[in-house]
């Protein structure tokens, strides 16, 4: 028997087509969608709902031997499991509301706590990123492959926040980075940011709080298209989040040190 990752690589390949088609149709019908705040610059709208349960129910389907951890319906525990699926329905909430196209669906499947495979998909901008671990990355198909940028002030660097860390957390970070030359690039979505990484488009993206759902598909198509990440996942990082640095090996020292990691 096998170890059931090419199943659920094809398997993942597939849903996450479904799941951004779904997402899309909301996006184009926003205007009556029904939008709920669930704190400071935090809001759920049905599409959110209903694109992580037809996820969910997906996953479920095929393989009930699997676990689901989901940014809206939290965690699905499944006794003496090993393989845990980490969803974001939308990620960039914000911009998919505000008629923006930086948003994506993100699925990503980890083992044990190693990040096996991601899917990222940003349907309004025809754009699926994928990567299997020890098996590249792909954008539409394609292969991708991390920049080959050796300089912080050679490309554009992403960075991401939110209101669950302080302003004065994040402005010494920032000093520091537009003292080195940094271009700063923001998407408004961690997930779609990771997936650029990957693709070479951006030299980098450091988070000082990202939840595993946002980056664990990312971080897993950054890992496969020849990028550093830190242990994104490590200890409690997986169920109440942690820092986020993905970069190129050339760039990722310096811009850990600026995280303090
Ligand atoms: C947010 C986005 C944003 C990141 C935040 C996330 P949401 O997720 O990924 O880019 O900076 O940390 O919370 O709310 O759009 O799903
Ligand atoms: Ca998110
Ligand atoms: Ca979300």
């Amino acid at each position: 028997m096998g170890d059931g990752l090419t199943e659920r690589s094809e398997f993942g390949a597939r849903l996450i087509r479904e799941a951004a088609a779904l997402a899309q149709r909301f996006y184009e019908s926003q205007a009556s969608l029904t939008v709920r705040s669930k704190g400071t610059q935090d809001v759920v709208s049905e599409a959110d709902l209903e694109v992580e349960k037809l996820i969910r129910d997906s996953i479920a389907e095929r393989f009930p031997e699997d676990a689901f951890f989901g940014e809206e319906s939290g965690r699905h525990e499944v006794e003496g499991s090993d393989g845990l699926w980490i969803v974001d329905p939308v990620d960039g909430t914000q911009p998919f509301l505000s008629d923006l196209s930086s948003w994506c669906v993100s699925i990503a499947y980890a083992r044990e706590r190693v990040l096996e495979m991601g899917f990222v998909a940003a349907p309004a901008r025809d754009e699926v990123f994928m990567g299997r671990r020890g098996h590249g990355a792909t954008l539409n198909g394609r292969p991708i492959h991390v920049s080959r940028s050796t300089r912080l002030d050679d490309g554009l660097l992403s960075i991401g926040m939110s209101p669950r860390i302080d302003a004065d957390q994040i402005l010494p970070m920032f000093d520091a980075l537009l003292r080195q030359g940094v271009v700063y690039y923001r998407e408004g979505s961690g997930a779609l940011s990771l997936a650029y990484v990957a693709a070479g488009r951006l030299i980098g993206y450091l988070e000082p709080h990202l939840n595993s759902w946002d980056g664990a598909a990312g971080v897993a198509i950054v890992e496969a298209a020849g990028g550093q990440v830190n242990d994104f996942l490590a200890g409690d990082a997986l169920w109440v989040g942690g820092p986020c640095v993905a970069a190129p090996p050339a760039l990722y020292p310096s811009l850990a040190e600026v995280l303090g990691i």
